[in-house]
């Protein structure tokens, strides 16, 4: 009974504030005029011919033809890439592979332009993934931490077979490396934490590191909570630490000003629906209109950012790829935004932070492809100063931070990233850029540039390399 009552009081609050932010939204909607505003029939086309372009498994995207990976059980992630994969091309050319995991609300589709950079493909294997839920790959019946890394880690385990990086007899043949953006980086993070042998380098964008911004919430509050009891101890000369303590909790009160789309996300299912798709999609269009940074998108951009999100429509759900591959089944393609609760999903089952309880079929993946470093570390085995502070990345990370991010406070997801970091990482600030680093035009060209200097074997500073196409390009943090 005692843990009952805050419970119940969490959840009416949770609840609330998720309503509060429907109508919050949806009045922003009205108010900027997009909320009754019906496509026009310029638009519908647009978007038509986008689908077309983005999903038709028969045809290339930025030079990228789509393949699918199925996994032991029988689950299904579409991906897009430069060489198909398990070909001799694939598995012999001594190429690094690179993966690119997309976010939230989008797909591979995101990764047009740096995926799709001639440059990035000539020197190295390219491929785009769909998260489950999202884009074209099959949908899973719950998103929590387990289900979705570990069908994440299998993927990127069964890539590094078809691309050559490890066969049966040896492992680490070539270099991996894998670039997220968004929810893409808070699992990937996870997996640079809990399972760092997937790749050499990590190249993260835009993402919270959940474990740190929990930590940096607790150090707040306990700072703020100190401040208070001085206050309640003189009363007298209590203005001060009264401001003090409000000032200190400042991000965290930022932060969940920001983050009030998440609460919406935890309301019943069809109150999310209406709140992510209602409107005429008036939250997406908002969403994506604001995502090219200084630029206004283009009406051929738009579409383009739309159909990322809605993935392969009825008539693309019928192509079929060149080995007689299609869309994986049990998905209503004829409905809009077919996968929109499976998308809000990441945020209602604990993905980014719930526990991870490896299979044993991870564990030896994992074991197999570790290599002599990673498991001389396990095995010297003094325990917690050997594996740093819960969530502590253990792989070299390069963490490329669109510094206007609106979505995500600079405070709580930043501070501290040092004592996160192993040895050969960075954190790469991109002033004047916001959070879709990988859409808008001059932090989609850093990107390049980092995935480029990693390809390239890391020769020289990384801040030299992104400065050739981001010149306010800086490194705040180094280790
Ligand atoms: C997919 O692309 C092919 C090749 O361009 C085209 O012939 C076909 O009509 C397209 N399929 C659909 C359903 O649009």
């Amino acid at each position: 009974m005692a843990g009952f009552l805050p419970k119940a009081i969490v959840s009416v609050v949770v609840f609330a504030y998720g309503l509060f932010n429907v109508a919050l939204y949806g009045l922003i909607a009205i108010k900027r005029g997009l909320y009754f505003k019906k496509p026009t029939e310029k638009q519908t086309l647009e978007l038509k011919i986008a689908r077309d372009r983005m999903w038709n498994l028969s045809k290339d995207y930025s030079g990228l033809s789509h393949h699918f990976i199925t996994l032991t059980n029988g689950f299904k992630f579409h991906l897009v890439s430069n060489v198909k994969p398990g070909s001799p091309a694939a598995l012999n050319a001594d190429k690094p592979l690179v993966i690119f995991i997309h976010g939230w609300p989008d797909s591979s589709g995101i990764w047009r332009y740096v995926a799709g950079s001639p440059d990035l493909q000539e020197s190295a294997n390219v491929v785009a993934i769909d998260l489950p839920g999202f884009g074209g790959s099959g949908r899973l019946e719950k998103y929590s931490a387990t289900r979705v890394l570990e069908h994440l880690t299998e993927l990127i385990l069964t890539l590094r077979m078809k691309y050559g990086v490890d066969s049966d007899s040896e492992s680490r043949k070539k270099r991996t490396i894998i670039v997220a953006h968004d929810w893409g980086c808070v699992l990937s993070m996870r997996l640079a934490s809990e399972a760092p042998a997937l790749a050499d380098r990590w190249i993260l964008s835009n993402g919270p590191l959940t474990k740190m911004v929990e930590s940096n919430i607790r150090r707040l509050l306990t700072s703020a909570k100190k401040m208070l009891n001085t206050a309640l101890n003189s009363p007298l000369s209590s203005r001060t630490p009264i401001l003090q303590a409000f000032r200190t909790i400042s991000p965290i009160l930022r932060q969940l000003s920001l983050s009030g789309y998440i609460f919406a996300m935890q309301l019943p299912l069809p109150l999310v629906r209406y709140f992510l798709t209602g409107g005429n999609s008036a939250l997406m269009t908002s969403i994506h209109f604001n995502s090219h940074g200084k630029q206004k998108p283009t009406p051929q951009e738009m579409a383009d950012c739309m159909s990322s999100t809605m993935g392969p429509s009825l008539a693309e759900s019928k192509t079929q790829t060149a080995d007689g591959e299609s869309y994986p089944t049990g998905v209503q393609y004829d409905r809009d935004f077919s996968k929109i609760l499976d998308m809000a999903s990441y945020y209602r089952h604990g993905a980014a932070s719930g526990r991870w309880q490896k299979s044993l079929e991870t564990i030896t993946g994992l074991h197999s492809i570790a290599g002599e470093k990673v498991l001389r570390r396990t095995s010297s085995g003094t325990g917690v100063f050997d594996e740093g502070v819960p969530g502590a990345l253990k792989a070299s990370s390069t963490i490329v931070w669109g510094q206007k991010d609106i979505a995500l406070d600079p405070h709580l997801c930043l501070d501290g990233m040092a004592n996160y970091l192993v040895k050969d990482s960075q954190v790469v600030m991109l002033p004047q850029s916001g959070h879709f680093t990988p859409v808008e035009k001059e932090s989609r060209a850093a990107l390049e540039a980092a995935t480029k200097w990693a390809i390239e074997g890391e020769k020289g500073d990384v801040q030299v390399a992104l400065q050739v196409s981001f010149p306010e390009a800086h490194v705040v943090v180094r280790r």
